[in-house]
């Protein structure tokens, strides 16, 4: 699968996170420490932006219910269910996307 050039590293702040639009999908990127991570940002209970979750080091809390994902595999920390998992690297300053 082809990477993409979705925009620069310094779009997303240390520890936070970011929605992007690729493609008509929602992609969160979070950025911990300057290693990047992708999930899919729709919460899979009701559907609000894991992108604007809180980090705690690799997992984000979804800012609806609490839910909690490990942005090393898009799993819930707790229940059954994941969010896709997207490979993220950067190249110099720009942020690229596998998709
Ligand atoms: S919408 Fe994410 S926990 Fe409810």
């Amino acid at each position: 699968m082809p990477f993409v050039k979705i925009g620069k590293t310094s779009d997303v702040q240390n520890r936070k996170g970011r929605l992007f639009i690729v493609n008509g999908n929602r992609v969160a990127v979070f950025n911990v420490n300057g290693e990047f991570f992708a999930i899919d940002s729709r919460c899979p209970h009701h559907g609000i932006d894991l992108a604007g979750g809180y980090l705690n080091g690799k997992i984000v809390t979804c800012p609806g219910h609490g839910w909690e994902f490990d942005l090393e595999t898009g799993e819930n920390v707790i229940l059954p269910v994941s969010v896709r998992k997207y490979n993220i690297k950067s190249e110099g300053d720009n942020l690229l996307l596998e998709i």
